[in-house]
């Protein structure tokens, strides 16, 4: 079956149970400053299931445009993707349990022609103050009893204690704790106060084709991630809410929030587990699948390509902050994964063509569930090819600067006796290559390559613990306010990042206190900030500016980050940008007093204060020698500058 033949069979067979059909809100999110992107089907929706009235009725259902960013290093298995569509349907606070499951069921099996016995199901074992999900078991009992297929309900509780115990004969349905439990934040202690979730049972299609690998665990059973069984249908009975103590209240009605991946459902109704077999990644395999050496690299291509083609269709650009950035590296990603041989010579000739030939096939084959694509189809192709230029530009400089920072010969001038520069012969290169793949994205195998060719060793080790420092600085980034505006965490943009925070401080003393900060960005190359301010700065105000920060960085403060609530932050009087909105819990970084600590951060005395996720500098000392650049109008009553470091 194809996936346009399912996502229709699901609309239809819901539409009849009384479901409103509606359509998929945009991947981004509106009102929503908390997340990038929509990347559940409940999330557009969580007004309606926290009790306001939707405008459709009681029942509804839809095919969910999804984006998980947090998936993108999964991509490359068989069923991992960041872009997807998630068939859902709604109760808002209709029908519940004993509907929901039969009908599941049916559409399963009736409509898409699923065995039966490759069905398993989970449900909620109890946790949190919260009961074991008996209505579910004993719905699902009867759902099988009435197949003639035997039925035994299994108690596994985690992941660990299920791959000990393994599945025993008869036995269908399993209970789990936090496995059976969804809210957007995940498990029940990770949620937020006031963030709706509950118990769930999710539907899993046993591929009885996958040998359980030891690997994943002693003995397989359905959340075990060997590949036999896969997740493909979620029931979220959302009944609950989370208070300030902690524990959880019943919300003003209960919810039956119903997801399911259409791509999964699709391959088990073809019974074959990878999901870029369907129908919809079909031109992707006539491109590359055969020619491509690796069929990682494939599958990275086919779900990028994709995943860009609906971003830009709902008007993101590539840029250097939020979601640009991210629709910047799933393109830059496939880019390089369409090139087959080294970076040297193929990579600055990309195959473009092709590329945007693929993207007009996703266009085509989405096209009439999914308007907005042809709607969009020229914007889509133009912005798609301005990426592939520039980035082709970014690797011509990243290459010229390797050339700079690693000299020496060619692994085939050695060969022929010629040259010899024995010092740079099995010198150990990891930050510096680090460095490279960070500021120009070349990729961490090529930058070996290149490196093996000049006679320098690749330090793994010290590649990998940069790559994990910077990993934790952007969870930080995200956990904490999403401060924006920056290129990437290499070294030269955290130490323009500590910089903006004197200049705006700076600015606030030599201008006044109506300096607010109204945007910012920051390359390696420089910063950029727009503040409120009316008129034009004088010569002298420009320096008197940059001597204050100057002579914060010669005091080397330090720069500390604490955790607090909105309401803490606000009374310090932290500084943030106009028009931001913060999460419940935000970060802040203070510069100065000069004995400040991490435990003692003497807020009352520090030189700055700002809403911000980081990263920065530890001591401002190490942020070298500031120079105030341009300054210009950017708007009515808004000011540009722009600074760089000597
Ligand atoms: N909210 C659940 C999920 O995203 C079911 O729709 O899995």
């Amino acid at each position: 079956m194809s996936a346009s033949d399912i996502r229709q069979k699901f609309l239809d067979f819901f539409g009849s149970r009384g479901h409103a059909i509606v359509p998929s809100a945009s991947l981004v999110p509106e009102n929503d400053p908390t997340t990038l992107f929509t990347g559940s089907g409940m999330q557009p929706l969580i007004p309606y299931l926290l009790g306001q009235a939707h405008p459709e009725g009681k029942r509804i259902a839809n095919s969910q445009k999804c984006f998980r960013a947090e998936d993108i290093d999964e991509v490359g298995d068989n069923r991992h993707t960041t872009f997807f569509e998630m068939l859902g349907n709604w109760s808002f606070g209709d029908y519940w349990k004993q509907e929901q499951l039969p009908w599941l069921f049916e559409f399963l099996t009736k409509e898409i022609g699923l065995d039966p016995e490759r069905l398993y199901v989970t449900v909620f074992s109890g946790g949190e103050g919260i009961g074991e999900d008996a209505e579910s078991i004993a719905i699902w009992k009867k759902i099988f009893a009435e197949e003639k297929i035997p039925v035994e309900y299994a108690k596994m509780g985690s992941e660990e204690a299920g791959a000990l115990r393994g599945m025993k004969r008869n036995e269908r349905i399993f209970g789990y704790e936090k496995k059976n439990w969804w809210s957007r934040a995940g498990a029940p202690e990770k949620m937020p106060a006031g963030e709706p979730g509950g118990p769930d049972s999710e539907v899993f299609y046993e591929f009885t084709s996958v040998e359980h690998k030891p690997e994943f665990g002693m003995h397989c059973h359905p959340n075990c991630d060997c590949g036999r069984f896969l997740e493909i249908g979620n029931s979220v009975f959302m009944e609950y809410k989370k208070k300030e103590d902690g524990s959880f209240e019943k919300l003003a009605q209960r919810n039956v929030d119903f997801g399911g991946g259409l791509e999964r459902i699709t391959a088990a109704s073809n019974d074959d587990p990878d999901i870029f077999e369907i129908d919809v990644f079909e031109p992707f395999r006539q491109i590359f699948i055969g020619e491509q050496e690796s069929v990682r690299s494939a599958r990275i291509i086919a779900d990028h390509l994709r995943a860009a083609t609906f971003l830009l269709a709902d008007g993101v650009r590539p840029s250097n902050k939020g979601a640009g950035y991210v629709l910047r590296r799933i393109i830059r990603r496939a880019m390089i994964h369409s090139q087959k041989s080294t970076i040297k010579e193929n990579l600055l000739a990309l195959p473009k063509d092709i590329l945007l030939r693929l993207l007009k096939e996703v266009i085509r084959i989405y096209g009439s569930a999914y308007k907005e694509l042809p709607e969009n189809q020229n914007a889509i192709l133009v912005a798609f090819e301005q990426e592939m230029d520039k980035f082709n530009l970014t690797l011509q400089r990243g290459l010229r600067e390797f050339d700079q920072r690693f000299p020496g010969m060619q692994a085939q001038d050695l060969k022929s006796g010629e040259s010899y520069e024995p010092f740079v012969v099995g010198q150990k290169v990891g930050k510096g290559a680090f460095d490279l793949y960070q500021s120009f994205g070349i990729p961490r195998e090529e930058i070996k390559e290149l490196l093996e060719n000049r006679l320098y060793v690749f330090d793994e080790y010290e590649f990998e613990d940069e790559f994990k420092k910077h990993q934790n600085l952007s969870r930080t980034a995200s956990a904490g306010t999403f401060k924006g505006g920056l290129a990437d965490h290499s070294e030269k943009v955290i130490r323009l990042h500590t910089a903006h925070h004197l200049l705006l401080k700076a600015l606030q003393i030599v201008l006044g206190p109506h300096v607010k900060q109204r945007g910012s960005n920051i390359t390696g190359e420089r910063l950029r900030m727009d503040f409120s301010h009316d008129a034009k700065m004088t010569d002298g105000q420009k320096a008197e500016v940059e001597r204050i920060v100057n002579e914060k960085i010669a005091e080397d403060l330090p720069v500390i980050r604490s955790e607090m609530p909105l309401e803490e932050a606000e009374k310090l009087g932290a500084e943030h940008e106009f028009g931001q909105k913060y999460p419940a819990r935000v970060s802040v970084y203070s510069v100065g007093p000069k004995t400040a600590t991490q435990k003692d951060p003497q807020f009352a005395k520090a030189f700055s204060i700002e809403f911000c996720g980081g990263p920065h500098v530890a001591n401002t000392g190490k942020i070298g020698k500031f120079k105030f650049g341009k300054e210009e109008a950017s708007s009515a009553g808004v000011r540009r500058v722009r600074g760089t470091l000597e």
